[in-house]
């Protein structure tokens, strides 16, 4: 969603926020804007559409070397270059550019219009403008520590004023904001990635922390007083500045990226000498593992998917009851917490506003609470204190791939460590984890020979009115992610379900030439899917099997079939997915579609 980037330094500062706002494309937004410093004024230019209009419309004139840029998601009020950020004060010398929602603007703006103040958008952020406008009397950080004490909501904002050159004031509460350490320049971003052309070394804001930004340096504060320090910290290899490379596209390499994502969460995790698994991050004994009650798995849309696999491992393997809920119910249905109960919540960004708000709601209540995060330093991560990073490195496209893989894997190898405590011996632990660990090479296999029945997957599937996808345990997780996928690269509406489920409703919408996708894995609950089959095929669908390859009688069964390699039930979504996430990306690619930046998605989804 919304992204900030600010510079403060000796160069030309429009085509760093430029390039920074370039780089939080992927986070989903409508419009951009910047502004810069000159002279005893602030200039802005603000676009509707992609950040190409904006840097066609920025003059080359504009000079100034402070200046901060947004990319925004409308909430409140449409898509329009007026409602675009940064808003400036009504003497035009402050410009403010706000992540996150103003949830008493109403009151505030009531406020401010009677006192005279005339504004000029329909956004919540502008009060924010306003009021620091109102409380400046020549100290910039006390005029906006002042404006944030009468807000109630979420921010991370971006504050310039004319009087104030080679100054950014910043502050955070429930929004991320980065400060990064140049070579006598400092930049400010909601997100590392967009400075990842510079710098490395970032220091992550806390929540109710406030920045005063300078080319040599910065000082932070609490918002309710007394100053802070806060650590430098270095972004690993895997989050310096990367490209498309040869791929047409994020989604695409993303894709092809996945032996490697998935060696890198694997590497060091699987022990095959203890026939087992260690992660360092979760901090729990034998004996706190033996203690788990119950495990809760928390995540929205590709992470909740993931969830579902990781909490059938839970089950199936370690044998702990465990189950999987979508993070914005949870937070709300004043869930009962045991002391003996663990949760994990996933998420790609680690900043979901909803995955967060489940965590925070589990600390309240005195559970135990892991993140499985890929963004290092994310809120989610530093909220859970402790948890498993997947290292997927980043994602960019809007439709998560390698990050769901890699989260599937993580979780695995997590189920695995408890399991060894609570059911395996030593030999079917390692059997267990040589075969995830073989993960990585046969994903590679596969992807390297594609097999030519996708492309008649895509032909079907981009036609079809809708698309059922249907599955059994961990396979009906896998038709969910791929009805997702399908849904938000190729806007083909689709549906999933479990298989069985079919008879007692979907199956009224089948009908002559229906695509219907069936993930059949080699395993307990196949005989029992052919037959779900049977039943769609005799109302006329057009089947699409993921089968494991080999399984002719699977294959005799499909109009398309898809030949997966064999794999173990629960860990068969590592592959099953695959031919999903291609045919969601074949589909697009057939259709026009903007495979990397889908309408109306966002790629981290930090507002309810
Ligand atoms: C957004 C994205 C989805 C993603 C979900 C959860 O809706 O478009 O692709 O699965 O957020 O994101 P997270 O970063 O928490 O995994």
């Amino acid at each position: 969603m919304c992204g900030i980037v600010g510079y403060v330094g000796e160069r030309r500062a429009a085509p760093v926020i430029l390039d920074g706002l370039r780089r939080l494309e992927y986070r989903g937004y409508d419009s951009a804007g910047l502004a810069v410093l000159a002279g005893d004024h602030v200039d802005t230019v603000r676009r509707v559409g992609h950040v190409a209009a904006l840097l066609a419309a920025v003059p080359p004139e504009l000079e100034g070397t402070t200046a901060i840029g947004h990319t925004r998601w409308a909430t409140h009020g449409g898509v329009t270059e007026a409602n675009a950020h940064p808003h400036l004060d009504a003497t035009n010398r402050i410009a403010l550019a706000h992540n996150g929602i103003i949830e008493n603007h109403t009151t505030l703006r009531a406020r401010l219009e009677e006192e005279g103040f005339k504004f000029r958008s329909e956004t919540d952020t502008e009060v924010l403008v306003h009021l620091v406008h109102k409380f400046y009397t020549g100290d910039p950080e006390a005029a906006v520590k002042t404006a944030l004490g009468l807000v109630q909501g979420t921010y991370g904002i971006a504050v310039i004023f004319a009087e104030h050159p080679g100054v950014i004031i910043a502050a955070r509460n429930g929004s991320p904001l980065v400060v990064g350490k140049g070579n006598g320049e400092t930049f400010l971003a909601s997100d590392p990635h967009a400075l990842s052309a510079h710098t490395r070394e970032v220091v992550y804001l806390e929540d109710r922390d406030i920045v005063r930004i300078e080319a040599n340096g910065w000082t932070i504060s609490r918002m309710d007083g007394g100053g802070v320090s806060r650590n430098v910290e270095v972004l690993g290899e895997e989050w310096a500045e990367e490209g498309r490379g040869d791929f047409s596209h994020h989604m695409l390499k993303e894709i092809h990226e996945q032996p490697e994502s998935l060696a890198r969460c694997l590497r060091g995790r699987v022990v095959p000498e203890l026939g087992g698994a260690r992660l360092g991050g979760l901090e729990l004994s034998p004996r706190d593992i033996a203690s788990i009650r119950h495990i809760t798995v928390l995540g929205c849309g590709t992470s909740f998917h993931a969830g579902l696999v990781g909490a059938a491992a839970m089950e199936g393997l370690a044998r702990i009851p465990a189950s999987a809920e979508i993070a914005s119910e949870f937070r709300y249905r004043n869930p009962v917490i045991g002391p003996d109960d663990l949760f994990f919540a996933v998420s790609q960004s680690g900043e979901t506003a909803d995955t967060l708000g489940a965590v925070k709601e589990v600390q309240v209540k005195g559970g135990r609470v892991f993140g499985v995060v890929n963004v290092v330093g994310s809120s989610i991560a530093r909220t859970c204190g402790h948890g498993v990073y997947v290292h997927s490195g980043p994602e960019i496209a809007v439709a998560s791939t390698k990050a769901f893989t890699s989260q599937v894997a993580a979780m695995l190898v997590a189920a695995l460590s408890f399991a060894r405590t609570r059911a395996l011996g030593p030999h079917e632990g390692k059997a267990f984890g040589d075969e995830l660990l073989a993960i990585p090479e046969r994903v590679g296999e596969w992807l390297a020979s594609e097999p030519r029945s996708v492309m008649d997957a895509v032909d079907l599937c981009s036609k079809g009115r809708f698309v059922f996808f249907l599955g059994r345990g961990v396979s009906h997780a896998v038709a969910l992610e791929g009805a997702l996928k399908l849904k938000e690269i190729a806007y083909v509406p689709c549906m999933a379900y479990p298989a069985a489920e079919m008879k007692h409703g979907p199956i009224a919408l089948i009908d002559k030439g229906t695509p219907v996708i069936v993930i059949v894995p080699d395993d307990v609950m196949r005989d029992k899917t052919l037959s779900t089959i049977q039943e769609v095929k005799a109302r006329g669908a057009r089947v699409i099997v993921v089968h494991t390859a080999g399984d002719t009688h699977a294959a005799k069964v499909a109009d398309i079939s898809i030949p997966v390699p064999r794999a173990s039930t629960l860990i068969s979504p590592l592959l099953s997915v695959l031919p999903l996430q291609l045919l969601a990306y074949r589909a697009g690619l057939a259709l026009g579609r903007d495979i990397d930046r889908p309408r109306n998605l966002a790629k981290s989804v930090t507002v309810e």
